[in-house]
């Protein structure tokens, strides 16, 4: 082993650290400066933040604005929408919080769509019965997060760590005491030494081969909080957008449907109706069809290619998105963004042909099991955004939600952490030694000698999606789900058995990096497997096709916690949701004429 091959440790002390540059960890640096001038932050990002998945968010974000809007009824559809999975004091507060973030966002100069006379515009969404969600045309998560970047370079408190590699988090008997990361541009490890971190990591849409996710969304917080015994919460719950481009998997906004567009299937039929969503009445009074709830209209695909009333595309099989009927107007002001995806991946013009959209998973729904205000329960620990699981979204999240709850969870986790980082005692020295003992498999994975034996990052990574489009797929069953478990098992074993790199240098070697992300994503993909194998019963996005077709709130009205082991399989529990008031009912949408039958 050469000295090259060991860089020696940089140690960097400070009082917090925020992992991950997206929405909710610039939301989480924002609050603790503010909370605290006096506090070194340093906020590690594995990519430039402009590049974290909350630039690729387009429809908007919810917030009550209107007149004929309120927060019950933000509350109900968010509940209802969860089909009651929500934790209710979670969900009240955030709705509470929504339109005080997004008010803040407009003072930091975010470009909100405004109406003629000048006030903020909103648009329909999924499941949401009145116009809620605020959006900036169809690039909403690039000018939310402009918006907080822009913002985070007046504070020159926070410290910004662009490509560094968070590997491991450390513990000591007070709790957190730092966090372990690799420089992407030398390959040389650094300790931050602080008594405070907030994860803000984002989802893990890529255990999944067919995804709207960018490449870096592979789960990386849920899996190093997992590792210290945080439980990782109804991570069963994934979701299907219900338009994404075949093959690609690029976002087709709900905004879209927001907008008016509709789908279409082989015959040329709004199918939507066939499937509880509707007859409704007419623009601009839609109630559902295409703009009922994600689970429901990827469901809803799922019967109408098996009935093979789905078109043929070179990239699989698709329903389509008409737009036709909005005008080159609308879509230059509203969806300039998607007209042009249709166009330049297409080859389509959405003002005179329909697009082929069909579901991609989107969002992961479970995470690292928080508190509201992002505590974990490692003391020192938080988390918010994607990876956090704060218990609003249930078991199916409300399109606009989540870039609402990044910013309300994002500061929540940021004030609170401040707090913590001000009045924890010190780490010691001591760390240095352990943080360079935790380094050491990494590098032995990077210097180890090729063996044809070994399999390469690409191909377990392609077992593992083929395993959870297997088996965990919009419907599931028994069967499927316990072979997702045994392969990811076996995996699993390949994994810890070493895997074959190209290659061997320090200096921006992205191959390594993905292994390590591979080990994250593997453990991610099983706790997925087990905890939806664990629910017996069909809620929300979690619907299985065998003796558990229906809803049991007598058995599983109840949150799964997957608590992860050093090798072997998670184990599940299930705790009880936390209800307020709304008392579980049938969750009905659609009908004739009738409003979203959430009331
Ligand atoms: O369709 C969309 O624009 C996605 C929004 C979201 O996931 O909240």
């Amino acid at each position: 082993m050469t000295a090259q091959r060991h860089p020696d440790l940089r140690v960097i002390d400070c009082d917090l650290v925020v992992i991950g540059g997206g929405g909710a960890g610039l939301r989480a640096a924002l609050a603790a400066t503010v909370a605290d001038p006096s506090l070194d932050i340093v906020l590690v990002s594995k990519v430039v933040p402009m590049r974290s998945h909350t630039v690729a968010a387009e429809g908007g974000a919810a917030a009550v604005l209107r007149e004929d809007d309120s927060f019950e009824q933000h509350f109900e559809d968010t509940v209802s929408g969860g089909e009651w999975l929500c934790d209710q004091a979670a969900v009240e507060a955030f709705v509470a919080a929504c339109p005080r973030e997004l008010a803040q966002l407009e003072r930091w100069g975010c470009p909100w769509s405004r109406r003629d006379d000048g006030r903020v515009q909103t648009r329909f969404f999924g499941g949401m019965r009145v116009q809620r969600t605020w959006f900036a045309a169809d690039r909403t998560g690039f000018h939310m997060l402009h918006t907080l970047f822009q913002t985070s370079l007046r504070y020159p408190a926070i410290r910004r760590h662009d490509e560094f590699f968070c590997t491991n988090l450390l513990v000591d008997e007070h709790g957190l005491a730092g966090v372990l990361g690799i420089d992407i541009a030398t390959g040389h490890p650094v300790l931050y030494r602080a008594r405070a971190a907030v994860l803000a990591t984002g989802g893990a849409g890529r255990v999944y081969a067919h995804n709207t996710n960018a490449g870096i969304v592979t789960g990386e917080g849920m899996a190093l909080a997992a590792r210290h015994g945080v439980a990782l919460r109804d991570m069963e719950f994934v979701q299907w957008h219900p338009t994404a481009l075949p093959g690609s998997g690029i976002l087709i906004t709900e905004g879209c449907r927001g907008e008016g567009g509709v789908l279409l299937n082989a015959e040329g039929r709004r199918y939507l109706e066939d499937y509880g969503l509707g007859p409704l009445e007419p623009w601009p009074r839609p109630r559902a069809m295409e703009l009922g709830p994600r689970d429901r209209l990827s469901q809803a695909f799922w019967h109408e290619d098996r009935a093979g009333r789905t078109i043929t595309t070179a990239q699989g099989n698709a329903v389509l998105l008409d737009l036709r009927h909005l005008g080159p107007r609308r879509l230059a002001e509203r969806l300039p963004m998607i007209s042009e995806v249709a166009r330049r991946f297409l080859g389509i013009d959405p003002v005179t042909a329909p697009i082929p959209v069909r579901p991609a998973v989107h969002y992961t729904m479970g995470g690292v099991a928080t508190d509201l205000d992002g505590s974990t329960t490692l003391p020192g620990l938080y988390a918010a955004g994607e990876c956090a699981s704060a218990g609003i979204h249930g078991a199916n999240r409300l399109g606009s939600n989540s870039l609402a709850e990044l910013l309300v969870f994002g500061r929540a986790a940021g004030e609170a952490a401040a707090v913590r980082a001000r009045s924890a005692p010190r780490p010691g020295e001591a760390l240095a030694a352990e943080a360079r003992a935790c380094m050491a498999p990494w590098y032995a994975m990077l210097e180890a000698a090729p063996a044809a034996e070994r399999p390469r990052v690409a191909t377990l990574r392609n077992a593992m999606h083929a395993a959870m489009e297997d088996g965990v797929g919009i419907y599931r069953d028994a069967e499927g789900m316990a072979r997702a478990c045994e392969a990811l098992a076996g995996l699993r074993a390949a994994y810890r058995d070493g895997v074959a790199l190209d290659d061997r240098s320090l200096a921006f070697n992205t191959e390594w990096l993905s292994a390590i992300e591979l080990g994250h994503s593997l453990q991610l993909a099983e706790v997925m497997a087990h905890a939806a194998l664990a629910r017996r019963e069909s809620r929300g996005a979690h619907q299985r096709l065998d003796a558990w077709r229906a809803r049991d709130d007598a058995g599983f009205l109840v949150h799964s916690l997957a608590w992860c082991a050093a090798d072997g399989p998670p184990r599940i529990e299930h705790a009880p949701v936390k209800l307020t008031r709304s008392v579980p009912r049938e969750r009905v949408y659609g009908g004739a004429g009738e409003r979203v039958a959430l009331d």
